[in-house]
């Protein structure tokens, strides 16, 4: 055995040359990686005793892509296109052996190779549109030749992996086997028996010429992958690579891959999505965390109350295939909600989302009842009942009577004090809010509320339960609205006010829409029931003159088929109402608000900086401890645009300064004092400093 170097080895037994990796966690094909590869597959091409190669990994993967933290850096030779390429050129077969996630870099890898086989669990991909790139090693030209390009085209710009099956029955693999390495040295020994022809992947022109020659399918199906990502870069460079690999020869597409992967790397799009994967990633760890503090097993759950949240939160669970009772007051509730949870799940099945039988798998994990004895044996509890503190301290008060020691306890509450929840048990130290954002079953963001007394392990328990139920947990601090809603409560006192200053529903939501929001502020209300916010508001005498007036008239939004907008015979799609003009305007004579044009940049910062502001208040009050967890609560709760990187990256985009002139001016002219900077924001403007600036560095993962 040979060691090519610190995370490649080269072995030849029997006349196979296999090459390993082991380059952890991932084995991200770093610079390293790609130099071990290189000489290794030299060293194998020239040994005579080598008659073919097999290429595999050590750890949990194959190559789960280039490794993204060079990128922005200076490329370090070899690049991937050379490892690529000499692989390629071996006239000895080469085989790659798939396992865990053959991602991006690391498919371009094995379709460099003469055949692929995997384990059966393996999945394949190119996801690199997901980082604001295009797959830049081969992938777009090498990926058509061996799917055609119309499946291709929907493999890149979707940039969703496929498992091993579906892999095999499009021919990107060629053999699922039981272990990838001997697997591999298997298939090695039957190419060489067999004398099977080295073609190159490159080679294969049938399926391109098929659609050179009508290219209309290739169209019908970009467009359909395109569809949501108007004025996204990266999905678009995908789609042209894609047919630049019918149109022009290899070598030329490769090198227009190459132009469109250097131009969008290096530009803000992908600088963002980056921004948001590491991000991401880093919002699970808990800076004050100490080593050894474990998550404690979550194998059975409660969630009090059936109702929305309760549901959606239950089907998180049963998705999880960790059983769950949901606990409600009365048998007719309870039936209620579980039959709300078995038609959700009946419209995924009649969209052919899932099967009949997962559905039954799932709906078979969840048990109701409405007794509570459920709570003496269960390792987590979730409350979701009505928004009320008296409630909320007297089921935390039953829960602490009744549960075993060590049981999360967790309140859903969207506005409540968690402390004050907490402070109704003898046992605050395992209480902490567990924010889902609805609905519970699709959105991917947990906010986990630290209490003052929630303990590490309570803190631990619930960012694991979290990832159990496929979240992108992120830990705040405790205050209204947490951090997501209390920047959000900022863009809708703006909106309240846009509206009686002249602007319209349409114009601002077509500002927000422009900037990649998949819907605008008033069609979102209008979509969540604008008598929620009324109720609230009643509750804490705060007015909106508009829309307490809308609410007045009966217009809820969708559901009473008008609110900001008119949603004609049950239509989703908002209608502009004159009436809600007429309405606006009225209110504005009685508050004496003079009505002007407002134009697009005005609209355009006033729904986005006051939010920014109030992030710098978040920060400034240790709410949230990182920048960048901020811009993840925003890129997964509330639709964010990925490419722009989350409201802590666009404002370090736009500058301090800029936000902080803007805000001042929006003060003065509002005569709102909270739409001052912030004394964070007023010092990064001063210093010229980034927000990107407050991170912490802890490693310890909960
Ligand atoms: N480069 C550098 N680091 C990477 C990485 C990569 N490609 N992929 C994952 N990591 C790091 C993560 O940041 C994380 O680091 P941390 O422990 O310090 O937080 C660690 O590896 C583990 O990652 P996950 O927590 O995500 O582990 P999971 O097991 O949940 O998921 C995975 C594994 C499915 C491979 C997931 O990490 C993933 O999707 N990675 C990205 C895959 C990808 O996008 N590949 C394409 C890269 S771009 C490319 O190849 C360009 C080429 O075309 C030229
Ligand atoms: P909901 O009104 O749809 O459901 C509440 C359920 O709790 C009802 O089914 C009710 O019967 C049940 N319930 C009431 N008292 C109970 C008791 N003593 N024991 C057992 N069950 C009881 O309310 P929703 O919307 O699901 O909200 C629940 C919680 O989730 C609230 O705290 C809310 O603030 C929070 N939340 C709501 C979001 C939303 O968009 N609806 C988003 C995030 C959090």
């Amino acid at each position: 055995m040979a060691e090519i170097n610190a995370v490649t080895k080269l072995v030849v037994q029997d006349g196979i040359a296999i090459i390993t990796v082991n380059n952890p966690p991932v084995n991200a094909l770093a610079h390293v990686v790609r130099e071990g590869i290189l000489h290794a597959a030299k060293q194998a091409i020239a040994d005579d005793a080598v008659r073919a190669i097999v290429l595999g990994c050590e750890g949990r993967t194959f190559f789960a892509g280039a490794d993204i933290t060079e990128f922005g850096k200076p490329l370090k030779a070899p690049g991937l296109d050379e490892v690529i390429g000499a692989l390629e050129a071996s006239p000895k077969p080469v085989v790659a052996a798939i396992f865990g996630t053959a991602l991006g870099g690391g498919l371009e890898v094995a379709l460099g190779c003469h055949f692929r086989v995997a384990s059966a669990d393996a999945k394949v991909g190119l996801p690199e549109v997901k980082l604001g790139i295009l797959p830049g090693a081969g992938g777009t030209q090498r990926l058509p030749r061996l799917v055609g390009p119309e499946k291709a085209v929907a493999m890149i710009v979707g940039g969703t992996p496929v498992g091993a099956k579906a892999a095999f029955a499009d021919g990107i693999i060629d053999e699922i086997v039981a272990e990838p390495i001997p697997g591999a040295i298997a298939f090695a020994h039957r190419a060489l028996a067999e004398n099977w022809p080295l073609v190159r992947v490159r080679d294969r022109e049938e399926k391109i010429l098929a659609t050179r020659g009508n290219p209309a399918a290739f169209e019908a199906a970009a467009k359909s992958a395109l569809k949501k990502f108007a004025g996204v870069e990266a999905p678009n460079a995908c789609a042209q690579s894609v047919r630049n690999a019918f149109t022009l020869p290899f070598e030329d597409g490769i090198k227009a891959e190459r132009d469109l992967f250097m131009k969008l790397v290096t530009g803000d799009q992908s600088r963002a999505q980056r921004h948001i994967f590491f991000a991401e990633r880093e919002a699970a760890k808990v800076p004050d965390m100490p080593l050894g503090v474990k998550a404690a097993p979550i194998k059975k759950a409660v969630v009090i109350g059936g109702g929305t949240m309760g549901g959606g939160i239950a089907m998180c669970f049963a998705n999880a295939g960790v059983p769950v009772t949901i606990v409600e007051t009365t048998d007719e509730f309870l039936a209620k909600g579980l039959e709300r949870i078995k038609s959700t799940y009946a419209v995924s099945v009649e969209r052919g989302a899932l099967s009949q039988d997962a559905m039954e798998k799932r709906m078979g994990f969840i048990a109701g009842t409405t007794d509570w004895d459920v709570i003496k044996d269960t390792d987590i509890v979730i409350e979701a009942v009505f928004e009320e503190m008296g409630l909320k301290q007297e089921i935390f008060g039953k829960l602490d009577k009744l549960a075993k020691p060590g049981t999360l306890l967790a309140s859903n509450t969207s506005t409540l004090d968690v402390d004050a929840i907490a402070n109704a048990t003898s046992r605050p130290a395992d209480v902490v809010g567990m924010h889902f954002f609805s609905p519970a079953n699709v959105m991917k963001l947990l906010e986990i509320v630290r209490g003052k007394d929630s303990s590490h392990q309570s803190i631990a328990t619930a960012i694991a339960a979290g990832k159990i139920l496929g979240k992108i947990p992120v830990v705040v601090g405790n205050c209204d609205g947490f951090v997501g809603n209390r920047m959000l409560a900022r863009r809708t006192t703006e909106c309240e006010r846009l509206l009686l200053e002249g602007a319209l529903p349409q114009d601002v939501d077509a500002v927000v829409q422009k900037f990649g929001f998949p819907m605008g502020p008033y069609a979102m209300g209008d979509l969540a029931g604008l008598d929620v916010g009324w109720r609230i508001r009643k509750h804490r005498g705060v007015k909106a003159p508009v829309s307490d007036a809308l609410c007045e008239q009966g217009r809820y939004g969708q559901k009473t088929g008008k609110g900001y907008y008119i949603y004609e015979s049950g239509a989703r799609t908002p209608t502009p109402d004159p009436e809600v003009i007429k309405l606006a305007a009225a209110k504005a004579e009685e508050l004496g608000i003079m009505r002007r044009n407002i134009s697009e940049t005005e609209i355009f910062e006033r729904m986005f900086y006051p939010m920014i502001n109030e992030a710098a208040r978040i920060l400034e009050e240790g709410i949230a401890v990182r920048a960048s967890d901020i811009d993840v609560v925003w890129a997964y709760g509330y639709g964010w645009p990925v490419w722009q990187g989350g409201p802590c990256f666009y404002a370090d985009l736009m500058g301090a300064k800029k936000i902080v002139e803007a805000l001042n001016h929006y003060a003065e002219l509002t005569g709102d004092a909270g739409l001052k900077p912030a004394k964070l924001l007023e010092d990064l403007a001063a210093s010229d400093g980034k927000f990107e600036s407050f991170k912490v560095a802890a490693k310890a993962a909960a």
